[in-house]
């Protein structure tokens, strides 16, 4: 309600002493795109206005960038294949949901695996993510469902047999997922598979999960992406928890690591019912501005990784410095929602300095939306958080998701989860 009368005022008021502290377009030629100007060239004035602009700035990266995706399915059901009210030691309630979606004459599934601290007051905040490996690696608990879409067999998670998931690829990625902290602070737990969802092999991609649903989305240039695709699974797992009385689904941040990472920033954009983003080293495509011309770019995206965005992101190879969107479109589609983006120190790729750009960048907006915005503070030392409505933090290290990195999270989603 107080957000609601929040924003009417906002909405009656025309731009109130506002000047944001980023000045858009007089970087030379390094000109940052302004969230603020119309495509027309008008300034945006009032927040009803924003409304409007925001829907231009979501088409533009639709269309130049992430792709179309098709809306919430109609022929879409739920079904909880395991309840274990004492999983974890007692600790938690763990439900297994699979989720089956038919279009065209065709049915794609995957799978949810939920956990509900028993401790805390219901219904639960909750932190959605994907994960890499398969739901069973987030954890050793025996009772997960170990995955049958394709595995890979890396250095790093040497546990699948000819690309099938093996009792070895139970928590083989548990370093990453603080699984007891996060529920020790009363938050659900809510994770899917990347692969159930869309492959990520690149000579696979768009022919398993959802995308064969929607053949049509793949004949244009804007086509329907994979990290659209997981975006958009996130969302329907959203859709999932909302009929889950054990979950407040007005309180669910959407988290994700990497490439997974790049789409939880995508699935916060585009599905307002999110009510936060955990971003963590997104780097590339997802928290880092593009603009600087450092790290890891769109010539390498759209050719290491074509599948990742729509084809159109192509005409941009080479081209990032001179962009007419970046990240910080993003993060403005997600205003006035608090967003956090973590970083490390090692992860050149994904240019710490540049997902601080982003966050600076983003400022404006969360400010013109009534909020704290981003500190106006210089790049932080390692391990000094800066949180406002937008976070941040580089920690030393390299890429990877830490205890350090989670902790904030929780912090961060306890300023605005908890209240
Ligand atoms: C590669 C890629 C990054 C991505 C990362 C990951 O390193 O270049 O953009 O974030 O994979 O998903 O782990």
């Amino acid at each position: 309600m107080r957000l609601i009368m929040r924003n009417l005022l906002f909405a009656l008021t025309p731009l109130c002493a506002f000047v944001p502290k980023i000045v858009y377009g007089q970087e030379g030629n390094r000109a940052l795109p302004d969230p603020f100007t119309f495509n027309s060239g008008k300034k945006v004035k009032s927040v009803k206005e924003w409304e409007e602009r925001r829907k231009e700035i979501l088409e533009t990266m639709t269309r130049e960038m992430y792709g179309t995706s098709p809306g919430r399915p109609k022929n879409m059901r739920f079904e909880v294949f395991d309840l274990d009210k004492k999983a974890l030691g007692g600790k938690a309630t763990r439900k297994q949901v699979t989720v089956y979606i038919a279009e065209n004459g065709r049915e794609a599934r995957f799978d949810l695996l939920v956990y509900v601290p028993n401790q805390a007051k219901h219904p639960v905040p909750a932190i959605i993510g994907l994960n890499f490996i398969g739901n069973q690696a987030i954890h050793a608990d025996p009772g997960i469902k170990l995955t049958t879409a394709w595995v890979e067999n890396s250095r790093m998670f040497p546990c699948a047999a000819n690309g099938k998931a093996t009792d070895a690829c139970r928590g083989v990625n548990a370093s990453q997922w603080a699984v007891d902290s996060i529920l020790a602070r009363g938050y659900a737990l809510v994770t899917l598979y990347r692969e159930e969802v869309a492959s990520d092999r690149k000579e696979y991609a768009f022919q398993t999960g959802v995308h064969p649903l929607y053949p049509a989305l793949q004949q244009r240039e804007d086509n329907f992406s994979t990290v659209a695709a997981w975006a958009w699974a996130l969302s329907r797992g959203l859709d999932y928890l909302e009929t889950d009385r054990d979950i407040d689904a007005k309180r669910v941040a959407v988290f994700g690591f990497s490439r997974l990472g790049k789409a939880a920033l995508w699935a916060g954009a585009t599905d307002r019912r999110f009510a936060a983003v955990l971003s963590n080293e997104s780097g590339a495509g997802g928290g880092k501005q593009f603009r600087r011309g450092i790290g890891e770019d769109i010539n390498r995206l759209c050719t290491v990784f074509p599948h990742w965005y729509a084809r159109s992101l192509n005409k941009y190879k080479g081209k990032d410095t001179e962009l007419p969107f970046d990240q910080h479109f993003v993060l403005s589609l997600i205003a006035p929602r608090p967003v956090y983006l973590a970083t490390a120190e090692d992860d050149k790729n994904a240019d710490p300095q540049g997902e601080f750009a982003t966050a600076r960048a983003a400022d404006g907006i969360y400010r013109f939306l009534g909020t704290s915005g981003f500190p106006d503070v210089p790049f932080p030392a390692l391990n000094r958080p800066v949180s406002g409505q937008i976070g941040f933090h580089i920690r030393p290290g390299g890429h990877d998701v830490k205890m350090f990195d989670w902790i904030q999270f929780l912090n961060f989603s306890d300023l605005h989860l908890q209240k």
